[in-house]
């Protein structure tokens, strides 16, 4: 059981300054079960100006954070990791509720969480700065030198998605925390009962007062006051790539980490293994209900082996299983009745221009049943558009060529498949990839989660990834002795 009690009922409550504090408003936020409408929990609806004194409480802190030594910031982290396994349990049981996605995968986050936090503890020991020497620099004498250290940015604002409100939150708190920053994070409002119970976590493990502050509204109406408020130092955002162009345009000097949307590609060449590129596409393409940034969302097939794929593929989107999170089933509702609305929207697009339904185009509620299409041309919005959902669409290409110029001309560039048994083609294909990474033989994925993760064009800046993440939370500070 957890120590850090934060509600009162199904009332949960926000972590300011070491305590667990209601709105002054009194207004509260519903969260209902996307799968059976029951009603999660209540989150505060914080207004603009309590919000300040979540960013002062924060700032006050960190001062004093930073000044503890890292290897006591990693023991709380480590803490907090084995807290949070102990409660796995719980925490998966409210994932399940809370965003609908199934026992299986909503486990795994939160042993994936843990994982990740371990690791991070450790990372944060290794950051190291570096000396440099005048003498390397043209017309300069061994006179200086200069002694750089890395140190924090100080408040970072974490603000995670619906999808990974445990993982994706904790892969912005930890790096932040065992580099002496101190955190206001804003969950994401459907999935901000599971992040409070992470809050519990942190606060059992014994992160100091005002270190870690948890703050919960809608994000269209306290976002934009977190994002440009004067004492944010750093921004760590990920969620759709709308709402973190916004955030650009609005974080003015404050260096962001932003991970968005997706429209990944998974290339299929003529030597490929098909039965290993089928496996993998599906599995890429339809856990959690294709609602991941990396979800493989759409395959570009050699026109020569595109027969032979689809009778791989077919049986294994057909097996799937559609039905309650509780239940385990392979795919469950989406999070949302707009969300299942814009799947079907792209759905009845490509039917009407003529894609051909192999599989799938049923609903039910908000639950899309798995739809795998072929014959996709360019002019379908499903070609383009991220869905979110459990749709697969095939384009049949007839070159190479043809495979990289459709992978490019997406707006997005989070990663990209290709299935090939050549490695020298697989280089070759990857070398002209506009994405972050490039799987080769294998779906799209984000994890293990210290492998670099970075989209380019509409799907980010910056990389994210254990120690990259630390990187980016702090920055260098020199200190030059001079030599007389
Ligand atoms: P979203 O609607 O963009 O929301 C993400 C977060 O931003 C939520 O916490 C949301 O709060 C908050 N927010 C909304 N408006 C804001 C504003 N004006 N200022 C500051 N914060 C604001 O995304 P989502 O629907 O949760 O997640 C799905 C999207 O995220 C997909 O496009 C997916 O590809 C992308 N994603 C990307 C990655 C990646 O690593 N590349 C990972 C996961 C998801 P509220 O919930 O209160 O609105
Ligand atoms: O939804 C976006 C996540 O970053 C994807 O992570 O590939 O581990 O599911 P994942």
């Amino acid at each position: 059981m957890f120590r850090c009690i934060s509600s009162e009922g199904q009332k949960y409550k926000n972590l300011l300054n070491g305590q667990w504090v209601i709105s002054r408003s009194g207004k509260w936020d519903k969260i209902f079960s996307p799968a059976d409408g029951s009603l999660v929990g209540e989150v505060p609806a914080i207004g603009l100006e309590e919000a300040d004194e979540f960013l002062k409480t924060a700032a006050g802190a960190q001062r004093s954070w930073a000044t503890v030594p890292v290897s006591e910031r990693a023991a709380i982290l480590h803490k907090a990791a084995d807290i949070l396994l102990r409660e796995k349990d719980t925490v998966a049981e409210i994932l399940v509720r809370e965003i609908a996605k199934n026992k299986k995968s909503s486990l795994s986050e939160v042993t994936r969480t843990a994982d990740l936090i371990h690791f991070t503890a450790e990372e944060g020991k290794r950051v190291t700065g570096e000396s440099l020497s005048s003498g390397a620099f043209p017309g300069f004498h061994e006179t200086k030198l200069s002694i750089v250290n890395r140190v924090p940015v100080g408040v970072v604002l974490a603000i995670a998605p619906f999808n990974y409100p445990i993982n994706l939150a904790a892969s912005k708190i930890a790096p932040a925390l065992v580099a002496g920053n101190a955190v206001v994070f804003k969950p994401p409002t459907q999935g901000a009962v599971s992040a409070l119970y992470l809050a519990r976590v942190f606060c059992e493990a014994g992160v100091p007062a005002g270190v870690l502050n948890v703050i919960t509204g809608q994000g269209r109406a306290i976002g934009d006051h977190l994002v440009s408020h004067p004492l944010v130092n750093m921004v760590a955002f990920t969620g759709s790539s709308k709402v973190g162009k916004h955030i650009a345009s609005i974080a003015g000097m404050k260096p962001l980490l932003r991970e968005l949307g997706g429209k990944d590609a998974a290339i299929v060449l003529e030597d490929a293994d098909l039965a290993l590129a089928a496996q993998h596409t599906v599995s890429g393409a339809f856990s959690f209900s294709g609602q991941r940034c990396t979800a493989v969302k759409r395959i570009l097939v050699m026109e020569s082996v595109a027969d032979k794929l689809i009778q791989q593929l077919l049986p294994l989107v057909r097996a799937m299983t559609v039905g309650r999170p509780e239940d385990d089933a392979d795919i469950t509702t989406l999070v949302s009745t707009e969300a299942a609305d814009f799947v079907q929207e792209l759905i009845n697009d490509a039917v009407q221009k003529g894609a051909k339904l192999l599989t799938g185009n049923k609903r039910d509620k908000n639950i899309i049943y798995p739809a795998l299409f072929d014959r996709v041309t360019v002019d379908m919005r499903i070609a383009w558009e991220e869905p979110f959902g459990p749709v697969l669409p095939i384009l049949r290409v007839k070159t190479v060529e043809e495979a990289v110029k459709i992978t490019n001309d997406s707006e997005y560039g989070l990663q990209a498949s290709v299935f090939t048994e050549s490695l020298d083609e697989a280089f070759r294909v990857a070398a002209r990839l506009e994405v972050g990474t490039i799987q080769v033989n294998g779906k799209t994925e984000r994890g293990p989660d210290h492998f670099p993760f970075v989209g380019v064009k509409s799907s980010g800046m910056g990389t994210q990834g254990i120690r990259y993440s630390i990187e980016a939370m702090t920055r260098s500070k020199a200190v030059v002795l001079n030599f007389h």
